[in-house]
């Protein structure tokens, strides 16, 4: 594992460099990968579990190891010393037991109060990854699965940087369908002066889309005007480019309404960016024998797929398959991406798999077992269903408006939020910006968060009135004990920043070392969620911090003890790695309730 400024990697990142210079040691004949997990048993914090497999490639050959026990003992003899380590122990057959240091584990929460959390950030083999995420098609509704896109691309996004990789957030938008054809046509039709009107021609993009789809349906003589509309537009006729142009615009500003309520940032490149770029890069699949003709269409092959990968139309025209291969070309050699990560619904997995096997078969991607390296990953994610079971609607059956429907969740819990003020008094304490800002925060962070806690193959139910419960596993909850955190700190009359500097933290207690043990696993949890692109691990390592807190809480009393400023300390840590989740994961944080 490389060593990155004062950077050192995970505790488990840290713990499998011990055990890799041990396995050298121990067995410089095989060349073996240290297998290392965190683990609950009685005898450790850590688990080494390479003692069995070593055990069987020995054979029985050596007179040194005469069981997978002894090799386990092996391993423990030649660890370098380090202060991370308490005790050791081989259990059961082989497994190589680890307990931390409760004083380094101390020294090291320390250690992330002093110098930031910057501190605890893991070490990833990726520099420059991309993430194509949330990508609407223009014009078309933006719906909640580009909801779904967009919340867990931009935390992955956001744990992509946080670990030091250069991340470009990519919006794939579909600007260059042929829908573009009915949608000129019908502007130019419908409103000759269009250009002078400008928007109020269009007025609402997805009724207007609506309007031209259904002439487009049930007029033969508009269709066909539409179809010569979408060959003057692709062959660059002025007059028609204006029209798209101006289309996009308007598509693009209601997409930003959603994102800004999100607090999402994108860079858009869309479908027509690459558009040029694909006669160059067909070329080049075909020079490498890649392309096939096939029933009229220019088609790829993959190996054990029966219908093959269209490149080009029966018509001529490319289609979303040529769009992304091109994209792929560019962000593999333009944009020197080396994981290329794209977020969509899982309906989309065959489109994904197919086109990652032409760019292995191109010898665009290497084979995974010789080298990792660039890689693309395709993030798939389940329906949003609603109470019903059903895919997700409003009453009217009609698609879900997206920022309508964050603004009933900031409305909902502005309304939650100003009761529950009234019943404690507190009211007056609060400036109208304080209750928009905290409403705002735990609305969408609930959205998010109802979102990002399922692992994402699964299908979630949206409900509002689950996702603002102010118990369980919610954003609702989390943001309030993180609240509560903070005003523990607060009543304690203490500088906590004096405290950083003076004060010593001590996990004496059983409950305090549970609570500092899960604290420095922080870094191998965001390690996992990006390493698997598994947003929910996060989530659940924040709801289980939560959990221990309130139980060290319970059974640790804080101020006024003799172990206050520790304690303090402890606290002070918890709610620093809970912002830092919650950041993570695109909440906003709240710090009074
Ligand atoms: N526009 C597509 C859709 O709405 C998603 C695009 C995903 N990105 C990609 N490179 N194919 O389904």
């Amino acid at each position: 594992i490389v060593q990155d400024g004062n950077r050192v990697g995970s505790v488990k990142q840290q713990l499998s460099s011990l055990f890799e210079a041990s396995l050298r040691a121990t067995f410089p004949e095989l060349n073996i990968e240290p297998m290392v997990a965190a683990c609950t048993a009685k005898f450790g914090d850590y688990q080494c579990n390479n003692a069995m497999g070593i055990w069987s490639k020995l054979k029985g050959a050596s007179a040194e190891f005469k069981n997978p026990k002894s090799v386990g003992q092996g391993i423990i003899s030649n660890l370098p010393p380090s202060e991370m380590i308490e005790s050791t122990s081989v259990a059961g057959p082989g497994f190589v037991n680890i307990g931390l240091s409760s004083t380094w584990m101390a020294q090291s929460i320390q250690n992330m109060l002093s110098n930031g959390i910057g501190t605890w950030a893991p070490l990833l083999p990726a520099s420059r990854v991309l993430v194509d995420f949330s990508s609407p098609n223009i014009a078309k509704e933006m719906h909640v699965g580009h909801l779904r896109s967009t919340i867990i691309g931009d935390t992955l996004a956001r744990m992509l940087e946080f670990s030091n990789a250069e991340v470009f957030r990519r919006n794939h938008v579909g600007d260059w369908g042929t829908q573009f054809g009915m949608l000129i046509q019908h502007l130019f039709e419908t409103f000759p002066n269009w250009e002078d009107i400008g928007e109020q021609a269009i007025g609402d993009l997805q009724e207007f889309y609506k309007a031209s789809k259904k002439r487009f349906d049930e007029d033969d003589l508009f269709k066909e005007r539409a179809q010569e509309a979408v060959v003057r537009l692709q062959s660059g006729e002025d007059k028609y480019r204006d029209a798209w142009k101006r289309i996009c615009e308007i598509s693009r500003r209601e997409f930003d309404l959603v994102y800004e309520r999100l607090g999402v940032h994108l860079e858009v490149k869309g479908e027509s960016f690459y558009n040029p770029y694909i006669p160059g890069v067909l070329e080049e699949l075909s020079s490498k024998g890649l392309i096939e003709e096939s029933e009229g269409a220019r088609v790829i092959f993959i190996e054990g797929q029966q219908i093959p990968l269209i490149v080009v139309k029966r018509d001529g025209g490319y289609n979303y398959a040529s769009t992304d291969l091109a994209a792929l070309w560019y962000r593999l050699n333009v944009e020197k991406a080396d994981w290329i990560i794209y977020v969509t619904d899982v309906g989309q997995s065959l489109h994904f798999t197919m086109f990652f096997s032409a760019a292995k078969r191109a010898g665009w991607l290497p084979d995974s077992n010789i080298k990792a390296f660039p890689k693309t990953s395709h993030v798939g994610f389940g329906l949003v269903l609603g109470s019903d079971g059903k895919r997700f609607r409003t009453r009217s059956s009609e698609v879900v408006r997206l920022v309508e429907l964050l603004d009933e969740a900031k409305n909902r819990s502005k309304a939650e939020l100003l009761k529950r003020l009234e019943e404690s008094g507190k009211l007056a304490e609060w400036t109208d910006e304080e209750l928009e800002k905290t409403a705002e925060a735990i609305g969408y962070g609930a959205v998010k968060y109802a979102d990002l806690k399922n692992n994402r193959l699964t299908n979630y139910t949206f409900s509002f009135d689950q996702m603002l419960n102010d118990k369980g596993n919610t954003a609702v909850y989390l943001l309030y004990a993180h609240a509560r955190i903070c005003s523990i700190i607060r009543k304690s009359g203490k500088e906590i920043e004096d405290l950083k500097k003076t004060g010593r933290i001590v996990l004496g207690h059983a409950d305090e070392r549970i609570l500092g043990l899960h604290l420095i696993r922080f870094a191998e949890n965001v390690e996992e969620a990006c390493t698997n692109l598994l947003p929910n691990v996060l989530c659940e390592y924040l709801y289980d911090l939560s959990d221990k807190f309130s139980r060290f809480y319970a059974s640790c009393q804080v101020v006024g003890s003799a172990e206050e400023t520790s304690r303090l300390l402890l606290c002070e840590a918890t709610a620093v790695v809970m912002r830092k989740c919650f950041h993570l994961l695109g909440i906003q944080p709240v710090y009074k309730i």
